[in-house]
């Protein structure tokens, strides 16, 4: 069936094609206003996003006599009382929409906002189908990112620390308001196509806790979805699972759902449901089989679900009920499942009268148990789709510790490539450090690692993130903004890595020292005075010291550096000073002087 959409912005057209090929309509081509050879151009007269949405659709399916799909979206801004709206597009009057709405936020502080999507489908016989979505974030204070069109590079996303236009396309349909709009009509489009064409629809539905969902889960999604022959697969991440509590310190319903639609994101047919998660209180299968089979009568709705659980199927709610409604269907974990799923298979079939799907895959050998264990100890990246892994890091999710491989490719990509070899060594020689004093040589990596990691931005850059952060810089930083950036170092190393406060501490801490640093701080400020690309007169001293007298070392580093600043005309920061006269008089009492 051959769908227009009505818009000519191609960028929007890709997004939608995208969108409804990956939630189980591939048999639907969706061509452009001018390739069904009608012309564009309705005016958005409409006084909502509903209305507008409705109006386009009405007219070119008036003018195509096919089924027609048209958006109307926007951005609201809560400071602007909901403007620009339904006048998103024109509210620059043809000016960069952008640099018009900074311009207008110039001076106010709250910027919370939301991008809203309202869709609606028109058929040639007066059926309409209509969807809507949201998308809350807040406004930017500049232009961040390359991708997305219209007011995307200043729509911050909190949840993902990126603006709208950073995010790939991927990413974007996952949490966009146009994708949960276009979701939604999708279901609903199923529905209606399967009821009036073929009536005989196979559905999966695929719950679990996904605590956190990783490749094996998205491996048997897809055997599933092809072994079975499924038109649709709702994947539901539970809110409260009945059967087993989850484990504390688990994310919430809103965050395993937002790590589900990014770990299912691109598969063909799925779709990730919030039924389970929206509903609130225990997750019943029962209350989701029965909606989901209300909403496509006449499908054969398929329960697929992993051994363990399948193993425990007839204790659940309302067994009864939902073995009389839908089809089993179970694939093995682990290697040697087999015989056990057959024979509890075999007792279903004699018990309830359905015959249960066994699928056959192989299985990615992992639990979700095991992967939060993973991950806590700083592994786990395998077994987790790139945005997955990122979205728990940067959360700081599970307890999560970044791999260190992984940070520092991350890391090194916000570098000048000349500072690499540098951060390099200053990792070696805190790693070593953190040996000789018996510090955390996790952490000493990780501090060493990110030490750097805004040190390429000039002082526009550094006084933005300042901004961004809430950091103040005193008079001299702003003088010598290259002085920020171990500030601006510690709040991004915060932001994007999650990283502990001691780590955050012994960043924010390596240029300038101060007063009574813990150990930590003083490895991370001498190994990047000392690591082996560093070369200067003292530095064979230093070097010695730093393995033999800590606190020596930090002294002689201070007085090295406050020398070096003095003798160039330069005021040395009052912290060095500080720090300085701490580790001295520290000395002194200890010396019993
Ligand atoms: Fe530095
Ligand atoms: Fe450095």
């Amino acid at each position: 069936m051959t769908f227009v959409l009505a818009t000519e912005n191609s960028g929007k057209l890709a997004e939608i094609r995208d969108i409804l090929t990956a939630s189980g309509l591939p048999e639907l081509s969706v061509v452009s206003l001018a390739e069904a050879g009608a012309a564009g151009g309705v005016e958005e007269t409409g006084a909502t996003f509903r209305e507008n949405a409705l109006l386009k659709a009405r007219a070119a399916c008036g003018a195509t006599g096919l089924p027609s799909i048209a958006d109307d979206s926007g951005l609201c801004v809560d400071a602007l009382g909901g403007a620009p709206g339904v006048y998103s597009k024109r509210y620059a009057g043809g000016g960069d929409m952008c640099d018009f709405l900074l311009e207008k936020l110039k001076n106010t502080e709250h910027r919370d906002a939301k991008f809203v999507s309202s869709i609606a489908c028109v058929f040639p016989n007066g059926d309409v189908i209509e969807a809507a979505g949201e998308c809350p974030g807040e406004i930017l204070r500049s232009k961040r990112g390359a991708g997305g069109f219209g007011y995307d590079p200043v729509f911050h996303i909190p949840a993902l620390g990126r603006s709208m236009a950073e995010l790939t396309s991927g990413e974007k349909n996952a949490v966009s308001h146009r994708g949960a709009a276009l979701r939604e009509l999708a279901a609903k489009l199923r529905a209606y196509l399967g009821v009036k064409s073929c009536g005989a629809l196979k559905i999966g539905v695929y719950g679990g806790s996904f605590n956190p969902p990783h490749i094996g889960h998205r491996a048997f999604a897809g055997a599933a979805l092809t072994r079975l022959g499924l038109d649709a697969m709702y994947i539901v991440p539970a809110g409260d699972p009945p059967h087993k509590p989850l484990p504390s310190g688990s994310p919430g319903a809103a965050e395993r759902l937002r790590l589900a639609r990014l770990a299912f994101d691109g598969l063909e047919r799925a779709e990730v449901s919030d039924c389970e998660t929206a509903r609130g209180g225990v997750s019943y299968t029962s209350d989701t089989v029965r909606r989901l089979t209300g909403e496509h009568p006449g499908a054969s709705v398929y329960l697929i679900t992993g051994a363990d659980m399948f193993l425990t199927l007839r204790d659940w709610k309302d067994a009864d009920r939902i073995l009389e409604t839908v089809i089993p269907a179970v694939g093995a974990r682990r290697i040697g499942d087999g015989p056990e799923i057959r024979k509890a298979a075999d007792a279903i079939a004699r018990d309830f009268g359905v015959t249960p799907e066994i699928i056959e895959f192989e299985p990615v050998d992992v639990s979700s148990s095991q992967l939060r264990d993973a991950l806590m100890d700083g592994g786990g990246r395998e077994y987790l789709a790139e945005s997955v892994y990122e979205c728990i890091i940067r959360g700081g999710l599970y307890g999560a510790r970044p791999e260190l491989g992984w940070l520092r490719e991350r890391a090194y990509a916000m570098l000048d490539g000349g500072r690499v070899a540098h951060v390099e060594g200053c990792e070696l020689e805190a790693a070593r450090l953190a040996a000789r004093w018996g510090e955390d040589e996790r952490s000493a990596r990780e501090a060493a690692i990110l030490h750097d990691v805004t040190k390429r931005l000039g002082a526009d850059g550094q006084l933005e993130l300042c901004e961004r952060y809430g950091i103040r810089a005193d008079e001299l930083e702003r003088e010598s903004a290259k002085l920020l950036h171990s500030k601006t170092g510690a709040a991004v190393a915060r932001a994007e890595f999650h990283v502990s406060d001691a780590v955050y501490n012994a960043i924010m801490w390596h240029t300038t020292g101060k007063a009574d640093m813990t150990m930590l701080e003083k490895l991370i400020y001498i190994a990047d005075y000392i690591e082996p690309t560093r070369d200067f007169d003292e530095a064979a001293r230093l070097r010695d010291l730093a393995y033999t007298d800590i606190d020596a070392a930090v002294i002689y580093g201070l007085e090295i550096s406050i020398a070096d600043i003095t003798s160039r005309g330069v005021t040395p920061h009052p912290r060095s000073l500080e720090a300085l006269k701490f580790l001295r008089t520290s000395r002194r009492v200890r010396r019993g002087e």
